[in-house]
């Protein structure tokens, strides 16, 4: 719009400065051209009366000479008549310019000596009007008296204002119709070609390749076309030679790194879109409370910890809620962001919600209903109707962002979580050919504690829109798979580890997700440092160190994790002032009562255990409590003597695998919760019942008698099976999987 408005402007203005130059010279020369018939016409009029004036003077006729002004009154655009003796003094005038007698004349005088006529404006009332003084003489040519006519040259001023109206009305017309041809012109030279090189475009990114026509466009723009082409089809080729040299390293390569995942995605997705959908995102803008400046952060959340790096790999698109205030002010006119904003490696798309919607759909039925029906960790489940409303609405409106991104053929779709039930559905009816994967971030219940949902059926008919559902361990799949067979009419086949509904089959399988970026992290000079801070600042020199890291969750076992400190110096008094444990804790979900109350409960009892314990500087407990970045919480894992993850029911918990990878040198210790997923691969961690405060105290003062040796060898077990186990697997696995569903 600007480009043409800095085109269309100035011709604008060079034709009205054109007109109204034109409109200027015609209005002058009419102007001149009605006062010259003005004064030509008084002239003759008055020439017209010399010889009745003549008379009027000689007889000194008085009532001849009120006739002659007096016939002047009914006169159209006339004013008046003047009749003057030879002093020049009035003896008639006309009735309807009978003020005229005072206005000063200096001028009749001159006219009387010099005996020439004279015609002039002059201003009379408001008006302008043209006056015309005839001296008349007697046979001997002595001046006997004047007569004096005058007119109105108003009309003159109405003809030229009319005159402007035509100029104006002309150049209106005529300008429109240079702003509707230059459009035209515009369209036709610029517009359309650009158009039809954009659709092109959409078609070649989309992957219609059917859909793509050889330009036919002559000079510089079908240059421009030719440069192109050549560009898309060389990308095409190079797409292709990657996807087949990926092929063969994939073959080569035994350990799953970021570059093998990349191999394989160019080689089983080829130029197949991968799309990844999830409530959280995985980059976060908002205000730093200490500097006031806006800053990006990755929140804490097991979803981003193992998707980010994959979507780092691999490219793609990730559609999430867009959550704060702040993120409005990074996204492009399509709510897409380039991320990680220092180095772009995949497209985030933030999708807005309202605060009725987040309250119903996140809040509510997510994290009120959902999460502890699948928890059971005995907070109840509240399901309120208009929370599903409200969630469906969501759901809908992340599948119109989804759907609307989706290219021509064969895209896949990967969706995260308890928060998107309903989408897989969604988007499968739209969209039959998109491969879709649901993964289930927490525990999935058994088929009586799923039922006490009353929107069950519909949450697993909107579930059986996948191809393919992942859950982190094998008992999680049998309970969907029981769930399935026990609350819908479905055939449940147990060979192939799939439900087939409506004809249509899902396949469910487990999938243990974990971690990627601690492995190829540098953490070397920079952690010392940090770590000497923190050592000093908490005063934990020759401390023996534990931590635990999470969101506060009732999930967690937190309240149950400082039971067990308690009563682990309670039992062994000898470990006072000489082991401290260091809580870091992000306040999450706060707007729910259980979560709000439980931060509550947490500050209460660990200001009340350290009160118990405290001697000088020593207290059991350092309470971090705010959101930590991963860099920040590196140096923490790096100086812990052992981490405690102490859940009550977790799908898998990364934080043990985080801990594990973080260990470089095989230092530390785990004690771990037997509910968390990761106790299945994790067999070399102390493994603890949370519920059981006595085994918890007990198992931590295990884990800190335990030889170096044990601790070393059980560090190096446990960090092989991360390692090889890796994040990069799980998607490897995944996307096998998936490709496998549908030969792309
Ligand atoms: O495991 C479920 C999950 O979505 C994880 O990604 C994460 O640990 C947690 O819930 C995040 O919760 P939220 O996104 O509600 O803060």
């Amino acid at each position: 719009m600007k480009r043409i408005l800095l085109f269309i402007l100035p011709i604008l203005f060079l034709v009205t400065a054109v007109f109204a130059g034109f409109g200027l010279i015609q209005a002058s020369f009419e102007e001149e051209r009605l006062i010259d018939d003005l004064k030509k016409k008084a002239k003759a009029v008055n020439e017209s009366m010399e010889l009745s004036a003549r008379h009027i003077f000689l007889e000194n006729d008085l009532k001849a000479a009120y006739r002659l002004v007096e016939s002047f009154q009914k006169r159209d655009r006339t004013q008046g008549c003047v009749i003057y003796d030879k002093e020049g003094k009035i003896l008639a005038i006309t009735e309807r310019i009978s003020d005229w007698r005072d206005k000063d004349k200096p001028y009749l005088s001159d006219i009387l000596a010099s005996k020439s006529p004279r015609g002039t404006l002059e201003k009379f009332r408001e008006y302008s009007v043209y006056s015309y003084i005839l001296p008349v003489t007697d046979d001997n040519e002595d001046v006997i008296g004047a007569i004096e006519v005058i007119y109105d040259t108003s009309y003159v001023f109405t003809i030229l204002t009319q005159l402007w109206k035509r100029i104006s009305a002309s150049l209106i017309v005529l300008l429109l119709f240079i702003v509707i041809i230059t459009l035209l012109i515009q369209r036709q030279i610029f517009i359309l070609p650009v158009r039809r090189l954009t659709q092109w475009f959409t078609h070649f990114q989309r992957g219609e390749i059917d859909k793509l026509r050889p330009f036919k466009e002559n000079g510089e723009f079908g240059k421009l076309i030719t440069e192109v082409e050549q560009v898309a089809l060389g990308l095409r080729v190079a797409r292709k030679v990657v996807s087949d040299n990926a092929n063969a390293r994939i073959q080569r390569e035994d350990t799953w790194t970021e570059a093998k995942l990349k191999d394989l995605v160019h080689a089983r997705l080829g130029e197949n879109a991968f799309f990844v959908v999830s409530n959280r995102e995985p980059y976060m803008h908002i205000i730093d409370e200490a500097t006031g400046s806006q800053k990006c952060i990755r929140p804490a959340s097991g979803v981003v910890t193992a998707i980010d790096p994959i979507l780092r790999a691999c490219g793609g698109t990730w559609i999430a809620h867009g959550s704060t205030k702040t993120d409005r002010n990074f996204v492009n006119s399509k709510n897409k962001l380039g991320v990680p904003t220092e180095d772009n490696r995949y497209i985030l798309k933030r999708v807005w919600l309202t605060k009725e919607e987040e309250e119903g759909y996140y809040y509510g039925f997510s994290n009120e209903g959902l999460w502890p029906l699948c928890h059971v960790t005995h907070t109840r489940p509240i399901f309120r109707e208009t929370d599903w409303q409200m969630y469906k609405k969501v759901n809908q409106k992340f599948a119109e962002n989804v759907l609307e991104e989706l290219p021509a053929k064969d895209p896949f779709v990967f969706i995260q979580d308890y928060h998107f039930t309903m989408l897989p559905k969604m988007i499968k009816e739209k969209r039959p050919d998109a491969t879709i994967a649901l993964f289930w971030h927490i525990p999935w219940p058994n088929p009586e504690v799923f039922a006490i949902c009353p929107y069950h059926q519909e949450i697993l008919d909107g579930m059986f829109g996948c191809d393919l559902i992942g859950f982190h361990v094998q008992n999680h799949c049998n309970n969907f798979l029981d769930t399935a067979n026990r609350l819908t009419e479905c055939r449940v086949d147990t060979e192939k580890f799939s439900v087939v509904r409506k004809n249509r089959e899902t396949f469910i399988r487990s999938f243990p997700i974990s971690v990627g970026g601690y492995m190829s992290g540098n953490s070397t000079q920079f952690d010392e440092n940090e770590i000497n801070k923190i050592k000093k600042e908490f005063k934990l020199q020759d401390k023996i160190i534990g931590v635990g890291v999470e969101r506060i969750d009732y999930t967690k076992g937190i309240i149950e994790r400082i039971l067990a400190i308690d009563r682990f110096f309670e039992k062994y008094p000898e470990y006072r002032n000489k082991l401290v444990f260091l809580q870091l804790a992000a306040p999450s979900r706060t707007h729910i009562k259980r979560y709000h109350e439980l931060i509550g409960e947490i500050d209460e009892l660990i200001e009340k255990k350290n009160w118990k314990y405290s001697d000088g500087d020593w207290k059991p407990i350092v309470y971090l409590k705010r959101y930590f970045s991963s860099e920040e919480i590196r140096p923490y894992y790096a100086l812990a003597d052992f981490c405690i993850v102490s859940s009550l029911h977790d799908g898998m918990n990364l934080v043990a695998k985080e801990y594990v990878a973080s260990k470089k040198d095989s230092s530390g210790a785990l004690i771990l919760s037997k509910f968390t997923g990761a106790a299945r691969e994790l067999t070399d961690a102390v493994l603890i019942n949370p519920y059981s405060i006595e085994e918890f105290a007990d198992a931590i003062k295990f884990t800190v008698d335990m030889p170096d040796e044990e601790k070393r060898k059980r560090m190096e077990n446990m960090r092989k099976v991360v390692l090889e186990n890796n994040v990069y697997k799980w998607a490897g696995s995944l996307i096998t999987e998936l490709t496998s569903l549908k030969k792309v």
